[in-house]
């Protein structure tokens, strides 16, 4: 299909000069074209320009849109999720209100090991389909690429019927799909007095057969305090490497635990979470390919310090947003939240946002080449605002839903 979209007031992330990543001051810096106007054939954006330059003729398209007063936001990358999981553990939730921490529960066997507990009984075609409605969800949100983690198995067969609900996602939808193996998200209760011949286990059955069966893009591990070590994260990445699968890593979000030093080291595509980071550890992401992603819903749901998103950008890193999505932490996918969000509680300015959920996020999960930006060649997924005054509003108005029209892949997601 051939869509034009005209008259549009301003289309933000316009035909950015560099859209591999954006890193400190340059994070401020958000390109926009005013009154302008974007073609889209096929599945890709193949032309933006302005108004008063002239643009193609309306009759050469199916579909032509008048965005007239309206905002064009190229679609998020939302770079860290966990959309796989059966039920919901709202329970945890009051716990939490009435004073259990998220490490208690967790201690308790509750937490991850609980998702574990219902996904392992749950069938592939239920967790494809409750995961297919969180995706649909996330599309009318705006949200056009989904990391999806594994992690809730930490048993060979949940472990793959996980990864395998990921790639059939991936047939069954215009957004694209980035699949991780998080094999090492907790250590299951079956292991608790023997950690290492679980971490066998994901080291010599699940990794070769993930790796041989192209069953996941990423290797992440929960490299905190109460869940991986430093030592076994290491041993961990390491034998992912030997499959191709690149670091993507859970890193210092309850403690300075070295993960993101050891991400580093590693060449994690990104280190997430972030919350306990200090002058070492952006020493060691600064001049490293890494990109720190910030996960603000957690910090909210969980009640968690934030991370210190300030001092990186200002130290001159790059920093990327995400949702986290998943049943305990962030059982929600709302990217225009997590940039509020970013703003009030991370003092990063909506152009910082914007960049970090967009760009940067896009860069996190591997797909900075044709995500992330409205341009020429890059993939047409785009949202359309209401009529708003200016793109602050989006952050501003937090909770609103202002999204119009959503784009992904060429086709009309919504509106
Ligand atoms: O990113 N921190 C580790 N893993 C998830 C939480 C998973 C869960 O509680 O189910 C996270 O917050
Ligand atoms: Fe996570």
């Amino acid at each position: 299909m051939k869509i034009l979209i005209k008259n549009i007031k301003t289309i933000v992330q316009a035909n950015p000069a560099n859209n591999v990543k954006v890193s400190g001051k340059e994070m401020a810096n958000l390109p926009c074209i005013n009154d302008g106007w974007i073609s889209i054939n096929g599945d890709k954006i193949n032309g933006v320009g302005e108004m008063k330059e002239g643009m193609p003729a309306e009759s050469h398209y199916d579909h032509v849109i008048n965005a007239e007063g309206k905002f064009v936001f190229p679609a998020w990358c939302d770079s860290h999720t966990h959309i796989v999981y059966a039920g919901s553990r709202e329970g945890e939730f009051v716990d939490r209100i009435k004073g259990l921490t998220y490490e208690e529960i967790a201690k308790k066997g509750g937490g991850i090991l609980n998702s574990a507990e219902k996904l392992n009984n749950a069938s592939e075609d239920e967790l494809f389909e409750s995961a297919r409605a969180r995706l649909h969800e996330m599309a009318m949100n705006g949200t056009g690429a989904v990391e999806i983690k594994s992690g809730y198995g930490l048993s060979f067969d949940g472990e793959i019927k996980m990864l395998k609900v990921i790639q059939r996602l991936k047939h069954h939808t215009d957004m694209t799909i980035k699949a991780t193996f998080l094999g090492a998200h907790s250590i299951p209760l079956k292991y608790k007095h023997n950690r290492q011949e679980y971490i066998d286990l994901l080291i010599n059955e699940m990794l070769p057969f993930i790796g041989y069966e192209k069953l996941a893009d990423y290797c992440d591990v929960f490299c905190d305090r109460g869940f991986f070590t430093v030592g076994e994260t290491d041993a961990i990445l390491k034998a992912a490497a030997k499959f191709g699968l690149i670091p993507k890593i859970h890193a210092n979000e309850l403690d300075y635990s070295g993960g993101i030093q050891v991400g580093v080291k590693n060449n994690a595509l990104s280190v997430d979470h972030l919350e306990f980071t200090g002058d070492e550890e952006i020493k060691a992401l600064l001049n490293s390919h890494t990109m720190p992603t910030l996960l603000p819903s957690t910090a909210f749901f969980l009640g968690l310090k934030y991370a210190p998103a300030r001092n990186m950008i200002d130290a001159g890193l790059p920093v990327a947003l995400a949702s986290d999505y998943n049943p305990g932490s962030s059982p929600s996918g709302k990217m225009a939240f997590v940039l509020s969000l970013a703003c009030v509680k991370m003092k990063m300015l909506p152009e910082e946002a914007i960049n970090a959920a967009t760009i940067n996020s896009a860069y996190a999960m591997g797909i900075c080449e044709n995500h992330g930006a409205i341009k020429v060649g890059m993939r047409a997924n785009l949202f359309i605002t209401q009529a708003i005054p200016h793109y602050n509003y989006l952050p501003y108005s937090f909770g609103s839903d202002l999204i119009n029209k959503v784009i992904i892949g060429g086709k009309i997601y919504k509106g």
